[in-house]
């Protein structure tokens, strides 16, 4: 694995001699030099010089390397990585099932044959452009607290998208992040039970990075962004997705440390929910009010025009101007 001589590459602006790299890493210059052709290889663009050694001059938008290098540990267990498949869900959810996998392990794609969203719906997942992620979790948290964890995938991502992009990313209830009123990512999270606790949960996160208007399909080009779209910028896919899973273990980590409190605090303060007027539309039901907040679980509660309070677990929420 190539792991630690990129971090080594990434760590030094100049050039780094090969015998330094072969004595820190305990391997022979002809196994450096493995290693520098893999890399280069997977897209990594690195500089040669038979007097001062390599040099890192550019990353690939989207390497498996990079991420694991960067992340996997006790944490992070591992980082699969997969061309393209149907949706990540599945995979990850038939992995946890079938093969009984541990908790800490990451799928990704580069595209989706049959990307799911919410209530039942497609995510759109061209390749070559956007972040479709499926994790897989095994916390010591009660059935009631899985919400939890959508909300904590929402923090982190909308933290995450925040360091990455420096664009004022929000969380519209439950789970959309956008960019004012447009959409840039969703979380799909789907949990396994047992009588007392959480079997299993796959969280899943799609993030439009690169795509552009002209390869939204039409019927969400007007309620759909990317960060690229917003700026004009393109982005590396690694770096996200690096920033992403740190987020997501600080938060995680600080979940099980200090409970909910945090965590609820921070989805208030990133939320462009809360405070508004909204109309909510839940199964049959279409109803207007104002979003107070949301409850210990997740929950939206709703201040309807009588001024009785309703609580709402699943639908779709407008922003009403
Ligand atoms: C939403 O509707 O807002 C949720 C979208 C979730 C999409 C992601 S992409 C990675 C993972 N795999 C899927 O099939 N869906 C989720």
């Amino acid at each position: 694995m190539p792991d630690n001589i990129l971090r080594f590459l990434k760590g030094k602006k100049d050039y780094i001699s090969g015998q330094e790299i072969s004595s820190a890493l305990g391997i022979t210059r002809a196994a450096v030099w493995k290693k520098i052709r893999l890399l280069r290889s997977k897209g990594f663009i690195i500089a040669a010089s038979p007097s001062k050694g390599y040099r890192l001059v550019s990353s690939p938008d989207l390497s498996i390397d990079e991420i694991r290098a960067n992340v996997v540990g006790s944490f992070w267990r591992q980082v699969l990585f997969y061309e393209q498949l149907e949706s990540t869900n599945e995979t990850a959810t038939s992995l946890s099932v079938d093969k009984d996998i541990e908790g800490g392990v990451v799928i990704l794609t580069d595209a989706q044959s049959r990307g799911k969203g919410r209530l039942g719906r497609a995510w759109v997942s061209p390749p070559g452009s956007n972040i479709y992620m499926s994790i897989i979790l095994k916390p010591e948290l009660s059935p009631k607290d899985s919400t939890l964890l959508t909300l904590l995938a929402a923090v982190a991502s909308a933290t995450a998208l925040r360091k990455a992009s420096g664009l004022a990313i929000s969380i519209k209830w439950p789970n959309d992040l956008m960019i004012a009123d447009k959409k840039t990512g969703g979380i799909l999270t789907e949990v396994r039970f047992e009588p007392d606790k959480i079997k299993v949960a796959v969280i899943g996160i799609g993030i439009n990075v690169n795509i552009e208007k002209k390869d939204f399909p039409d019927e969400i080009k007007n309620i759909a962004t990317s960060l690229k779209e917003e700026t004009g910028q393109s982005y590396a896919r690694s770096n996200i997705i690096v920033l992403l899973l740190k987020e997501i273990e600080a938060w995680y980590k600080l979940l099980m440390k200090k409970g909910r409190g945090p965590l609820l605090e921070e989805w208030n303060e990133l939320s462009s929910t809360i405070g508004k007027r909204v109309t909510v539309s839940s199964g049959k039901e279409v109803f207007a009010g104002k979003a107070e907040g949301i409850d210990e679980e997740g929950l939206l509660i709703i201040r309807l025009q009588s001024g009785a309070l309703k609580k709402v677990s699943a639908g779709d929420v407008t922003i009403l101007k």
